[in-house]
């Protein structure tokens, strides 16, 4: 059996035989038929790119029918139970687990890279109070191109590495400075003696003691969260931050674009958006008129935190949180949206809407809950998920970039506007 597709052309009655790799044909293949020799060739229309892989990837693996989710080969389940962010981060950005030695090497440099420029901690007091912190997160991330010039050396190796360093370190120290800021307390400067999330728990809550002490549950609590949106393959802000990175922008606006995209309510705003549904409800009394609503479109209103493009069955990274969440709740108590969330999910999960459309819970489903109880404002939420996500971001640009058949992305268009017409004179309107 031919790895071939043939194609009849009844335009032209002429027949094509295209190779076929990886269960995709090359739309570019499809250029040479043609009805004649001015015509541009076949091209294939996909709004949101539906059905077309934009790039070969070795980082992450998706099964949506299966529920399966692994990064490098490794099952994200495995990860979260016996690594930590750094070590995943490492993985996803090298291609594979660190030796001890090599572990120890790149925890000592994230944490040195941990300290902002002062000239960003001004830039930041700017925002006024009431500043949405997503949007102070993805603003100081641009700003960051300003402070490290060196960053348009993209395809120089060192500097790649440098700036990796730079934003896998800053990430959490930004998004402490946004919440401090809206919040109105002064900000935290790092306290390099403690771990990743550790120290970002510092920078975040640390009021007028001497030395802060993270709670551990709530420091592997969040660690474990954060492996879990290191990266998700194509996803719309990954297809960003390739896309702004295609032109050979910097790592840094490269990055900003990629929060920007994350920031809608479709994508990383889902866990927000959850909370306020949530809220919304008041209680679980109101749980079934609220289904209904959603069934019958009543004001666009979806399910937020249920459905995704690519899983079809549970989100893998759903079921881990919801173990989590228990954890968690053990030190801050419960929060009392869970009730109201967990009998949605068991409506909504014997429905025949959501089962016939195949909607189960997705990762933003849960993580808004463990937040709140964590203390977290609903507006911080997007901006915990595009902290681990910077990591699935860098590798995802770095092989971009470093992949021979890659291009400045420049999709194609059906032109469906007015053919020529003249221009008639304001005066003749
Ligand atoms: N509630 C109610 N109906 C839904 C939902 C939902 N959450 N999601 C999809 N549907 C329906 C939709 O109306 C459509 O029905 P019909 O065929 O009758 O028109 C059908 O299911 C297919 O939906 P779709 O819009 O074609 O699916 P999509 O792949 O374009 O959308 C999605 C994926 C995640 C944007 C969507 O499921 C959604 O809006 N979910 C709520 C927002 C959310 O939780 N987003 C977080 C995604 S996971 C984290 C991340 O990666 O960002």
């Amino acid at each position: 059996m031919a790895d071939t597709l043939s194609i009849v052309d009844n335009r032209t009655g002429k027949t094509y035989e295209l190779p076929i790799e990886h269960g995709t044909i090359r739309a570019t293949d499809l250029r040479q038929i043609k009805t004649g020799p001015d015509d541009f060739g076949l091209m294939t229309y996909d709004p949101a790119l539906l059905n077309t892989a934009n790039c070969r990837s070795a980082i992450t693996f998706i099964d949506g029918e299966k529920g399966i989710l692994r990064y490098r080969g490794y099952p994200i389940e495995q990860l979260a139970e016996d690594s930590d962010y750094l070590e995943t981060a490492y993985l996803v950005l090298f291609g594979e687990l660190p030796t001890a030695a090599q572990y120890q090497t790149w925890t000592r440099d994230i944490t040195h890279h941990t300290m902002l420029h002062e000239n960003l901690k001004k830039f930041m007091e700017g925002f006024r109070y009431d500043a949405h912190p997503m949007g102070i997160f993805l603003s100081t991330v641009g700003a960051l191109s300003t402070l490290y010039p060196d960053s348009k050396h993209i395809f120089d190796e060192g500097s790649r590495l440098l700036q990796t360093r730079r934003l896998i370190a800053k990430v959490p120290s930004i998004a402490a400075y946004a919440y401090r800021h809206i919040i109105g307390r002064p900000y935290n400067y790092p306290d390099n003696d403690l771990s990743f999330t550790g120290n970002f728990l510092n920078m975040l809550f640390k009021m007028t003691e001497l030395k802060y002490q993270p709670n551990p549950v709530l420091a592997r609590a969040l660690d474990v969260l954060f492996i879990l949106h290191v990266d998700h393959e194509q996803n719309c802000s990954t297809t960003t931050m390739r896309t702004i990175g295609s032109s050979h922008a910097d790592p840094y606006v490269s990055l900003a674009g990629a929060a920007a995209a994350l920031y809608g309510p479709l994508h990383g705003g889902a866990n927000e958006a959850v909370l306020r549904m949530l809220a919304e409800i008041g209680s679980v009394g109101k749980v079934p008129e609220f289904i209904q609503k959603v069934k019958n479109g009543e004001g666009a209103t979806r399910l937020m935190g249920f459905g995704h493009r690519v899983y079809k069955s549970y989100d893998p990274r759903a079921k881990v949180i919801k173990r989590i969440a228990d954890l968690v709740f053990s030190v801050t108590g419960k929060n009392p949206l869970l009730e109201i969330a967990l009998e949605l999910e068991r409506i909504a999960l014997q429905d025949e809407y959501f089962v016939s459309r195949k909607l189960y819970p997705n990762v933003d489903f849960y993580s808004g809950l463990i937040y709140q109880a964590m203390g977290f404002p609903v507006e911080m939420f997007p901006v915990l998920f595009a902290i681990p996500r910077t990591a699935g971001w860098i590798a995802q640009w770095e092989e971009m970039l470093l992949d021979s058949e890659q291009k400045i992305a420049r999709p194609r268009q059906v032109y469906a506007g007015a053919s020529t017409r003249n221009y008639v004179p304001r005066d003749r309107r």
